[in-house]
């Protein structure tokens, strides 16, 4: 179609506009603060950009000029951010197409297929579509499912300062969304088909689009990014309303007194949680404690503060891929009761699945903004099943020392959990909360075993009389027993009784 003169003349316009806010600022005695006022409230003063394929795009509020939106303007252009979408599909392999809505021939030359359902995968911040975690998704995807995959790349919008990457989204999202429109003009193909997937600020490019097409099947969250969004109206962020389904995982929430880079609220039908949704095992990296502002300045560097807690959110969508009972998420008020056993095991219609599976879940649409916590291990692939242990002891009376379970698994693998420690006594069962890294379908063997104190004596035998393990998911109890007592140190063998 051309580039509009419109566009130019708008700029132009903004330009000319700017420049009269600073001059009438040169006649104010403190030129310093007039500058700040005009950065801070210059920018909110009802203009707008149009771009002639996606329409305009306002600073109104609420996009700018509201509490936590101060700061931010008018998206680029399309062309500025050369933003491209990449189909993989099981005949492409790793050599995907680079297929467009403007010229839509690209797509009916393509290996999309009408006949599958559509997965579109959107990065954040200062990243890239063309390579990573995006096209990894995509082939893991291909692997479970015949579908299109689209790798959305936005990369040069990506990688200004945040506040601009902020801006952009939008231009980004009613790009989608105008892919999306092609789709359905030249297939009649049903938005219904389609799954957005989007981390950070990709989340909320995906909210936009789904604002501006009606039903959107899926949306999934992936961390959605929370400066500038966190507290605003649903339209300008990703919410419940823009898409049937709409699910997220939040790995490195902002709260305080932790700076996230993610989003503490609710913004789905489904939220989880992991690891209470703030820091993440096996990440090293700092969750700076500061002030906001502080925060805002630095988020430039947002790959390395935090990226690692934001980024788990997409690698765990991906090992949910792989295992789809290892992350079950229970409904809880806050992770601090989660934690203390108030939440399980999971009630009478169940728990969902974070992460791909979780719209097999009966009651998904039942209410929105529902939370659910679970934990997860510290490296891949970051299944844990939450279980209930209570172990009844035999042998001496009394004693000191640690209790411990171990689980073997059925290819030799081991994982040991700390029951109590301290005081061992056969008039007292010791239970405990485990999150067990081992699927309990694949438990070959458990063993218990007890470590000494300096104190104890080294002719103590004790042993396990019963243990009852009660798994989270569907409540279902199971018992094992122990048929001697054991010096410290040596493992007695369990069975099922
Ligand atoms: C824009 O995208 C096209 C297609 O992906 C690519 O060939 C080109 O190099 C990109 N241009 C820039 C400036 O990144
Ligand atoms: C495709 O890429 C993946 C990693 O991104 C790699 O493991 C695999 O070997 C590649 N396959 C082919 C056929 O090149
Ligand atoms: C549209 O894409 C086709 C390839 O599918 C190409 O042959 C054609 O030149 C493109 N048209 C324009 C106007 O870019
Ligand atoms: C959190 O989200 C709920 C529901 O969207 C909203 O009512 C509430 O005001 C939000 N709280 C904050 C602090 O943004």
């Amino acid at each position: 179609m051309g580039k509009s003169n419109e566009e130019h003349v708008q700029e132009r316009n903004l330009d000319r506009e700017g420049v009269m806010k600073v001059q009438k600022c040169k006649e104010h005695w403190v030129i310093g603060m007039c500058i700040i006022a005009f950065y801070l409230l210059g920018p909110v003063t009802g203009k707008e950009i149009c771009y002639n394929r996606l329409g305009c795009f306002s600073d109104d509020p609420p996009w700018a000029g509201i509490p936590g939106r101060l700061l931010t303007g008018l998206p680029d252009s399309p062309e500025h951010m050369n933003i491209s979408f990449s189909l993989y599909t099981r005949e492409t392999g790793n050599n995907s197409q680079v297929i467009s809505a403007i010229n839509s021939s690209t797509i009916q030359n393509s290996y999309f297929s009408s006949r599958r359902k559509t997965s579109f995968i959107i990065h954040g911040f200062g990243s890239t579509g063309k390579k990573g975690w995006v096209v990894e998704m995509c082939l893991l995807l291909l692997e479970v499912e015949n579908m299109n995959c689209i790798a959305v790349d936005w990369k040069e919008g990506a990688k200004g300062t945040y506040v601009t990457a902020v801006n952009n989204i939008r231009v980004i999202g009613a790009e989608v969304a105008y892919f999306i429109k092609t789709l359905q003009k030249i297939f009649k193909y049903s938005p219904s088909e389609i799954h957005l997937i989007g981390h950070s600020l990709g989340a909320h490019t995906a909210g936009e689009a789904g604002r501006r097409t009606q039903g959107i099947r899926r949306i999934t969250g992936l961390d959605p990014a929370g400066p500038f969004f966190e507290g605003t109206p649903p339209e300008v962020r990703l919410d419940p309303s823009d898409a049937r389904f709409v699910d997220v995982i939040h790995s490195n929430a902002a709260h305080l007194p932790a700076v996230g880079l993610g989003m503490y609220n609710t913004t789905g039908h489904l939220d989880f949680y992991p690891n209470g949704g703030t820091v993440m095992p096996g990440c090293n990296d700092l969750i700076p404690q500061m002030k906001r502002s502080d925060f805002e300045a630095l988020i430039a560097d947002a790959t390395v503060i935090g990226g690692c807690h934001h980024s788990r959110s997409h690698e765990f969508y991906f090992e949910s891929i792989l295992y789809p009972t290892g992350f079950i998420g229970y409904p809880c008020e806050t992770y601090k009761s989660f934690e203390s056993g108030d939440c399980f095991p999971c009630p009478q219609e169940g728990c969902p699945m974070m992460g791909h599976y979780a719209d097999r879940f009966p009651a998904k649409l039942k209410r929105i903004n529902q939370k659910y916590f679970l934990n997860t291990a510290a490296d891949p692939p970051f299944t844990s099943w939450r279980q209930r242990v209570f172990i009844k002891l035999s042998g001496v009376k009394r004693t000191r020392g640690d209790i411990n379970l171990v689980f073997h698994d059925t290819e030799g693998n081991t994982k040991e959990y700390q029951i109590t420690s301290g005081v061992l006594s056969q008039d007292q069962i010791y239970t405990k909360y485990l999150d067990v890294e081992i699927n309990p379908k694949l438990i070959k063997k458990v063993e218990f075993l007890w470590i000494k104190t300096p104190f104890t004596p080294l002719w103590s035998r004790l042993g396990a009389d019963t243990v009852n393990i009660i798994h989270g998911g569907d409540g279902h109890r199971s018992t094992f027993c122990g048929h001697e007592t054991v010096t410290y140190g040596a493992p007695q063998l369990l069975t099922p009784c």
